[in-house]
């Protein structure tokens, strides 16, 4: 087999290249384990670029009473108590570290009078916390972590898809995939494998995502038998472009709003004053993506359907040098000058809170030799996560996967690839040339994203995510029959047809553990179940494989210590 097929061997296998996937890279090289990268799109492109406004960490730069008690208490709070409390807490207590260690690497930051790492206000959070450049920072940290990475001898395979997780009995073995430029199948041979594909916002119409973020990590551990846990809770970010079309969902900072930036709807009224008086612009994310559509919704809507968000009252030079990025996407795209007038926003899909359930301490999943880190991983942020906090989720739980990760293959034999399900994997993904009939991938998408836009987005209903649930199963039959022509030279239509599977797999993980949870709370708001139910604040639902079905069900949310307790009663 090793003759049919290219195949390349390490330690540690890494499936990703953001923040989370670079991290772990770098630290399973420091435990001495010889490491692969593979990534679906060039090293240096991730969403973790979309983390525009700063880093979240408990430095107390700007103001001193922070600490990382208060940040666990926010980041439990944003995310309605259904957050893993133990990875908030390491979260909580090491991103200091880990900003301060990527700064020796080479960060630039913003510095405050005295020199220190500037911080910002955000939403949700008590203090002026986020470590930032400008609105760059997402960047910066790839740039940094990517220099290191490759500086320290990471093998990096690009433009390179996995379609499949191999494995040796039950723990991990391995990795099938096919470079995207030529369509030639390559194997990896693992002993521990660290999922770091990100998020799932492509399946959505209105997204800040790239093509890139189809679920593919964890469609591939589902598939493998691990869990999903909490695919419900998918964040809404509140400001998104709106306008021209084709520019719509692409993301306009929460920086913005933490720099002074103002909501207005279409009567000029500042509406968060009705939402949430107290916290205004800076309220959670969940809570300003639902005022801005109920705005809306109600007619005082802009022009082109969202909000007025406006920056302009602060002097053009400071909006320039805290807001870059901003003030040259609005006026390139969509030609507005932000320093002299508002901006039209509305909410686009951005992250998911939800998926694949992970052991806090090594982020292991539930297959032996399988991690996972960053936005593929559940459990920091409950039903809502903090802006800012997912910079500072990739460090820390970069860092531990990639130390457990390296940890797992010194103690593990070699294993062994097994013939039978590389076959099988190459049949499956051949199998769209083979067809006589049926149709494209591009349709099949296009409606997938339609459906959840319409169906499984900010507000819910039963009605609503039973005909989503109809139409996906719909969907996944078309989707069985795909077929594509050409060959498998650098074809579009067939990697979409393999983008489709994880996309309709993660799709129906949202959609079920949706319609199962009967309450609102977070990022999942139900019309027909507005309110918190205690009851259902104390579960998490759990998605696996069962033969070719999903079997949902809940299991109890760890019990928090006594101690976490008090400090979050203290802390109200
Ligand atoms: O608005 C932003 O800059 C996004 C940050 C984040 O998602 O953490």
């Amino acid at each position: 087999m090793n003759e049919k097929y290219e195949t390349h061997e390490h330690d540690v296998l890494i499936i990703g290249a953001g923040g989370a996937g670079l991290r772990a890279a770098v630290e399973a090289l420091n435990q001495g384990a010889s490491v692969g990268v593979v990534c679906k799109s060039l090293l240096g492109k991730a969403h973790t670029v979309m983390a525009e406004g700063g880093i979240a960490a408990a430095m107390a730069n700007v103001d001193a009473g922070d600490n990382w008690r208060t940040h666990f208490c926010d980041t439990m709070r944003g995310g309605k108590f259904l957050n893993n409390w133990r990875m908030a807490q390491l979260h909580a207590q090491e991103a200091p570290d880990r900003v301060r260690e990527l700064e020796q690497w080479g960060a630039l930051f913003d510095r405050t009078e005295s020199g220190d790492i500037m911080q910002r206000a955000f939403g949700g959070h008590s203090f002026k916390r986020l470590c930032h450049v400008g609105d760059r920072t997402g960047l910066e940290m790839i740039r940094t972590l990517q220099d290191r990475g490759v500086s320290m001898g990471i093998d990096v395979y690009m433009e390179c898809t996995v379609t499949r997780l191999l494995k040796d009995g039950d723990r991990i073995a391995g990795a099938f995939g096919y470079w995207r430029e030529q369509g030639r199948f390559v194997l990896f041979k693992a002993k521990s494998i660290v999922i770091a594909t990100g998020g799932i916002g492509k399946a959505w119409k209105i997204t800040s995502n790239s093509w890139e973020y189809t679920g593919d990590g964890m469609a591939l551990a589902y598939e493998a038998g691990a869990e999903l846990m909490d695919m419900e809770f998918v964040q809404f970010h509140p400001t998104g472009m709106v306008w021209p079309p084709g520019v719509q969902g692409i993301l306009v900072t929460e920086a913005v709003r933490g720099e002074g930036g103002i909501l207005r709807n279409r009567l000029g009224e500042r509406f968060m004053e009705k939402y949430d008086p107290k916290k205004m612009e800076l309220s959670t994310r969940d809570v300003v993506a639902r005022s801005i559509y109920t705005e809306v919704r109600e007619g005082r809507g802009t022009e082109h359907g969202g909000a007025y968000l406006d920056i302009s009252h602060k002097p053009a030079d400071y909006v320039k040098r805290k807001l870059p990025g901003m003030y040259h996407q609005f006026k390139e795209l969509a030609d507005v000058d932000i320093t002299s007038g508002p901006m039209e926003v509305g909410p686009t899909c951005h992250y998911v809170m939800g998926g694949i359930r992970v052991d806090a301490e090594s982020t292991q999943a539930s297959i032996p030799g399988l991690f996972a880190a960053g936005e593929a991983a559940a459990g920091l942020h409950g039903a809502n996560r903090l802006g800012g906090n997912s910079l500072s989720d990739l460090l820390v739980f970069g860092r531990r996967a990639g130390a457990a990760a390296a940890k797992h293959a010194k103690e593990t034999a070699t294993p062994t690839l097994d013939a039978a399900q590389v076959e099988e994997a190459a049949r499956e993904i051949l199998a769209p040339f083979e067809r006589r009939d049926g149709e494209g991938p591009y349709e099949i998408h296009r409606e997938l994203e339609n459906t959840l836009q319409s169906l499984v987005g900010i507000y819910r209903n039963e009605e609503d995510l039973n005909r989503a649930l109809t139409e996906i199963e719909r969907l996944n039959e078309r989707a069985s029959r795909v077929r594509v022509e050409g060959s498998r030279l650098f074809n579009p239509g067939w990697h979409l047809a393999r983008d489709l599977k994880s996309m309709l797999t993660v799709a129906e993980c949202v959609t079920r553990c949706a319609l199962a949870r009967k309450e609102s709370r977070g990022a999942h708001s139900r019309l027909d179940f507005p309110e918190y139910d205690a009851a259902w604040g104390k579960k998490n639902n759990i998605i696996v494989r069962d033969g070719a079905g999903m079997t949902l069900r809940q299991i109890p949310v760890r019990e928090m210590p006594e101690e976490l307790q008090q400090l979050l009663a203290d802390q109200k």
